[in-house]
């Protein structure tokens, strides 16, 4: 096989993505973090220098991982935390293609700069010469204040289950801020620039959107030019022209742009849905810009005007408009989990977020796949565990909320198809879902008091998490856990530096 390695060093280092400066985390001195590419069938060998103070862990989010599951990256489920100064490899063989990133899973680090796009080429891809360049987009929220301050505020019975709100959001690393909104005494410059995206007149663009938020959906399009949808997380579809994209957390779309337009500059808008928020904030301008510049224009600043289709809010893209680029195989389902969603107060009057009326707290001492390989059966109630013994078992996921806000849910070490999506209101009806031309991907939204039924083979040997991608939900819960086909995992071969992550673990 075809290696391909990267060198990640990870920091903590004082930097104003949007004018406001705060320490975050940085990869290679770099936020985002570097590019990580290679093409389908290559082996991604990722070397992590942690020169944090706390340990880190790196997830190569939608990445399968088959027969690597001790990869994944995922604290208290696959692995131990790479302890503060020492190094760790990640490396594993990629059978797939597509729009990926990587993050941190360790605490809230990827929301506060721990993240980067993860790129997998397919030689083979049938949009290989519809599209002349590619450009990626990286949207965010962004905040001014840091995680655990956040954190320590939110889970307490004051806020109410009430999300902090972002102060910003950020275009690939890049915005401005009114500083008049900072608090007095903060470092703050109001004309930090915006990400300017430069075209060519007559190229076709493949722009590849990837939403690293920790809590906002956004509605991304670019004034004047239709995006036409080719790929969702990995996934090639038929052609779909959209003006206004909605993304949400943790999801990715690839849309081809011609440069067919009047040689000036125009709006690329990544509008903050900050009506899903629960409290919405006031020092907030939820409209994210950057500039997309003709090469060889004027330098006057963009005049141009937003397209003006209806979106609806806090709910994906229409699903049931994309269609595969190839014929899809549903098999029939074997087994159906059913997963409710809701939050209440627990013992301490505190918000939580429930799985089935659990709430999981993460068991940051016994990793779960470690506990696999010690041979332990059974799992304590609180790490929300679904144990899948039957190979190639064909399970559904029957995801009810019951909370009155929507939840982008991601499932690792799989894509799932997505049979359909309900509404408050919609009854689920299956014999009405679609077995027929449904998409898959990585993650869904489920809307505000709605349904989602999520369809997945079980041939993956591991432990998969499954979760809000809404980082406040994951510190509030709402995260459990598949432990697929045991039995396998046990024959596979885990790496020695992996099993000595083990006995270096402190607790949080
Ligand atoms: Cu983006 Cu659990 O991952």
């Amino acid at each position: 096989y075809h290696e391909k390695s990267y060198n990640i060093k990870i920091t903590k280092e004082p930097y104003a993505p949007d004018g406001f400066k705060r320490d975050i985390y940085l990869v290679n001195g770099q936020f985002p973090g570097p590019l990580i590419e290679c093409n389908k069938g290559d082996v991604l060998v990722i070397n992590v220098e942690n020169c944090l103070n706390e340990d880190t862990t790196i997830h190569s989010h939608g990445i399968f991982q088959r027969d690597s599951p001790w990869y994944d990256g995922v604290p208290g489920q696959t692995q131990g935390g790479i302890p503060s100064n020492e190094t760790f490899t990640y490396k594993f063989k990629v059978d797939q293609s597509g729009t990926y990133w990587y993050h941190s899973h360790s605490r809230a680090q990827y929301i506060e700069g721990l993240l980067g796009p993860l790129i997998v080429h397919d030689p083979q891809d049938p949009y290989l010469h519809e599209y002349d360049e590619e450009i990626i987009v990286i949207l965010q929220d962004w905040y001014h204040t840091d995680s655990k301050t956040l954190l320590a505020t939110f889970l307490t019975p004051e806020s109410e289950g009430n999300e902090p709100d972002p102060d910003n959001g950020l275009i690939n690393g890049k915005n401005s801020y009114n500083c008049s909104w900072a608090p007095n005494g903060s470092k703050c410059d109001s004309d930090a620039p915006l990400a300017n995206f430069k075209l060519v007149y007559g190229k076709r663009y493949r722009f590849r959107i990837i939403n690293t938020s920790a809590f906002a959906t956004f509605i991304f399009s670019i004034d004047d030019h239709p995006l036409d949808v080719i790929e969702v997380e990995g996934m090639m579809t038929k052609r779909h022209t959209v003006h206004r994209l909605p993304i949400n957390i943790a999801q990715r779309y690839s849309v081809i742009v011609k440069a067919d337009k009047p040689k000036k500059k125009y709006w690329m808008r990544s509008e903050m849905e900050s009506a899903c928020f629960a409290a919405p904030a006031t020092n907030l301008n939820p409209l994210i810009k950057a500039i997309v510049e003709y090469e060889g224009c004027d330098n006057k600043d963009p005049s141009s005007t937003a397209w003006s289709d209806d979106v609806e809010n806090c709910v994906d893209l229409n699903v049931t408009d994309l269609k595969p680029y190839k014929p899809q195989n549903v098999p029939k389902v074997d087994r159906k989990i059913e997963i409710t969603i809701n939050f209440k107060p627990d013992e301490n009057n505190v918000t939580m977020g429930y799985i089935n009326n659990s709430t999981y707290k993460i068991d940051i001492k016994n990793p779960t796949l470690y506990k696999v390989y010690d041979d332990v059966k059974t799992f304590d109630t609180d790490q929300n565990a679904f144990i899948l013994e039957k190979d190639c078992e064909v399970i559904d996921i029957i995801l009810k909320n019951e909370d009155g806000g929507e939840h982008p849910f991601h499932l690792h070490g799989h894509v799932f198809w997505l049979l359909g999506i309900g509404v408050n209101g919609t009854t689920l009806d299956y014999d009405k879902l679609n077995t027929k031309d449904p998409i898959q991907r990585d993650v869904t939204t489920v809307p505000a008091k709605g349904w989602a039924v999520l369809r997945f083979v079980a041939d993956n040997p591991g432990v998969w998490g499954f979760h809000c991608h809404i980082e406040w939900h994951v510190q509030s819960g709402l995260v459990a856990q598949f432990v697929e086909l045991p039995d396998k995992i046990k024959k596979l071969n885990p790496p020695e530096d992996w099993k000595a992550l083990k006995s270096k673990i402190k607790e949080y």
